[in-house]
């Protein structure tokens, strides 16, 4: 039974949801209003169904925490597919098949692949509602978790339809779960298909198809489908960015704002670093977060970059979250929040590796399974997440939903990586930036299905979000700087470097500060760096260690550039440039050689000197 709501006037949307009805042939269709007795109402069945188990209402008020089935836990990226009209246009590094043949397929796969269940559809809005910035999306779903994940995570319900109005733009999200029920056929508490996954993109008519999983990016189609590789395409045609990037406001103790943009790949600290509290020796700084995945970036007519969060809520990595290392986080996740493969422990609250010193004595893993601290395997899986609303988080930027964004003087780009890659430093010039970021290596994490901890080439963070070539993309970047009168600094950092140990040298989390305050204070002209053959660098005197222990021979290892190591990282390059080769900017090429010939000149160890200072004015250009 279809029952529009009174305020759809979209005739476009109307008839795409009835001729999605009639090939997905849904029992029911039910059109989401986004308001809490929706939401109590699908939790409710939830609990009924085994997919959501209600936790304590004491200890986590309002919150739920899913089980998800072991085939689907991650994103796909292997499945995940980039349809444009020419192969050329995705580019070497996306999955492609011609749009014709896919549609065919998804076709077959879509057809009667709601059976037996209810068709949701979802009325969102990525970014606040009626900002100059944000898009409308409508996902249609057949999955009740996907609907309660989609109201903590975007604006949904009801007002999107009025925004839309008449003629209003949307971006098409079909997603199913590919799990139809026959007359009488039981339910599973975690419907996917686990056979086949399909996480499709046609970036020239803007549309997307997920079939087969119920999780995270794969499912919430606003997020990574929409949010990046949708929208990247968009921001390359009309001149923006879209990128994977947390966005935090750093205020000085004269009450100075200084908004930086982040790109770390999945699961290497951006939701951490959006929420940082200064530790020690910081009185009077304070950081607020605008967003923690994913940012959209305009030019204004002031010459500056705005940004805003698409998002209105947290899709975080659980485990290793603590109120130790991100208490905001915490806090945030206190309640009207869900939890996905954590543990379960017996008085009904959640558990995470790393969440407290000391395990618990008992818990159910995220398999369903009785777990004690000898049990071999994790209580929570690696990818176990939080989707919690933003609003609770404590250290929420006042200006976060300003519908024109928040102006950004720097951009961050760090991965994770063992060695060679220096704690921070700063590029020279915009190319020089758009190099190092392009050139970013990253330890693969279990944010994606597959093999784990290879050091990767992923461009700007956005090797799996980039819905068109990636040199494309790269050119884009670059184009970009060269239209801003005065671009934002661009810095890299690596908080990953371990001893030979296998420790991490640098304590991280809230330490990091002392790494933001240096990137601020050069934005604003105020902190001196050194000049070494790979970018600009502080001095262990150029950072403040007020309330830390880290001797100037710890900094040393975490900043030393080992010249023949760096050779063979840059030459490295090369593999990613040879595949991009066709349309890669020449300038790309020009740089390796720069660098390259500015560590032939360089000692096989570059230390930094504090006898050696060069007063580097920051510049762009
Ligand atoms: P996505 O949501 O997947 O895009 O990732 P994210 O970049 O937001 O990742 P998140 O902040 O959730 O990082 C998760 C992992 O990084 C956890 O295992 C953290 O413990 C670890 N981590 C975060 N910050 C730091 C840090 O400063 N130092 C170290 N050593 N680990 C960190
Ligand atoms: C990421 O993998 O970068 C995420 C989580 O932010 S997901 O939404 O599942 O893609
Ligand atoms: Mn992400």
């Amino acid at each position: 039974m279809n029952n529009p709501p009174t305020n759809l006037k979209n005739q476009a949307l109307r008839a795409w949801v009835d001729d999605m009805a009639a090939l997905c042939q849904p029992d029911k269709i039910h059109w989401c209003d986004g308001s809490d007795a929706e939401y109590d109402m699908l939790c409710g069945q939830m609990v009924e169904a085994g997919t959501f188990i209600k936790l304590n209402e004491e200890k986590r008020p309002n919150s739920y925490l899913a089980f998800s089935d072991p085939s689907d836990v991650a994103r796909v990226e292997d499945r995940t597919f980039i349809c444009s009209k020419r192969k050329e246009d995705a580019g070497p590094t996306n999955n492609w098949l011609d749009p014709d043949e896919m549609k065919a397929k998804l076709q077959r796969l879509f057809d009667g692949s709601m059976r037996g269940r209810t068709m949701y559809v979802i009325p969102f809005s990525m970014g606040p509602l009626g900002s100059p910035i944000a898009q409308v999306g409508i996902e249609i779903t057949d999955s009740p978790y996907v609907v309660t994940n989609m109201k903590i995570m975007t604006r949904m319900g009801s007002a999107v339809l009025d925004v839309l109005g008449e003629n209003g733009t949307f971006v098409p999200c079909m997603h199913s779960v590919g799990a139809p029920l026959e007359p009488g056929q039981a339910d599973v508490s975690w419907p996917c298909n686990r056979d086949e996954k399909w996480i499709v993109h046609f970036p020239e008519e803007r549309s997307i198809w997920s079939y087969g999983s119920g999780y995270g990016g794969n499912a919430l189609l606003g997020k990574k489908c929409l949010a990046l590789r949708i929208a990247s395409v968009m921001a390359r045609d009309e001149g923006w960015l879209a990128e994977h990037m947390l966005i935090l406001g750093v205020e000085d103790p004269d009450g100075q704002k200084t908004y930086v943009a982040a790109a770390f790949p999945s699961a290497c600290g951006k939701t951490n670093f959006a929420m940082l509290i200064p530790p020690e020796g910081f009185d009077g700084w304070k950081v607020t977060t605008v967003g923690d995945d994913i940012a959209w970036i305009k030019l204004a007519k002031d010459g500056k970059l705005y940004a805003i969060n698409p998002e209105a809520g947290y899709f975080g990595v659980a485990p290793g979250t603590s109120y130790q290392t991100n208490p905001n986080a915490m806090e945030a996740c206190r309640r009207d929040s869900i939890f996905t493969n954590v543990a379960l422990l017996p008085d009904g609250d959640v558990w995470w590796e790393g969440m407290t010193d000391e395990p618990p004595a008992e818990a159910t893993d995220w398999h369903g399974n009785p777990w004690t601290p000898a049990s071999e395997a994790k209580a929570a899986h690696p990818n176990a997440r939080f989707t919690a609303p933003a609003n609770l988080n404590p250290a929420i930027d006042p200006d976060w939903e300003k519908p024109n964004g928040v102006p950004i003087s720097a951009f961050i780009f760090g991965g994770r990586r063992t060695n060679i890659v220096p704690l921070v430093m700063q590029a020279t010039t915009w190319h020089h930036g758009v190099y190092i970021a392009a050139t970013m290596g990253s330890e693969t994490t279990a944010a994606a299905f597959g093999k784990m901890g290879v050091v990767r080439r992923d461009p700007f963070a956005m090797l799996p979000f980039c819905g068109y070539h990636m040199a494309d993309y790269i050119s884009h970047w670059l184009n970009f700087g060269r239209n801003i009168p005065n671009p934002p600094r661009i810095f890299a950092v690596n908080w990953f470097r371990k001893d030979d140990d296998g420790h991490f040298i640098w304590p991280g989390f809230g330490e990091n500060m002392r790494v933001l305050k240096w990137i601020v204070d050069r934005v604003h002209g105020r902190a001196y760096s050194t000049e070494s053959p790979i970018g600009w660098m502080p001095r262990y005197e150029d950072l403040n260690w007020e309330g830390l222990e880290f001797s100037r021979e710890d900094f040393n290892k975490l900043m030393t550039v080992n010249a023949d190591l760096w050779k063979e990282e840059i030459l490295s390059h090369d593999e990613l440039f040879i595949r991009l080769y066709d349309r890669l900017p020449k300038e790309m090429i020009f740089k390796k050689e720069l660098l390259l010939s500015a560590l032939w000149r360089s000692p096989t160890h570059w230390e930094l000197d504090p006898d050696k200072v060069t007063w580097n004015p920051a510049r762009g250009g």
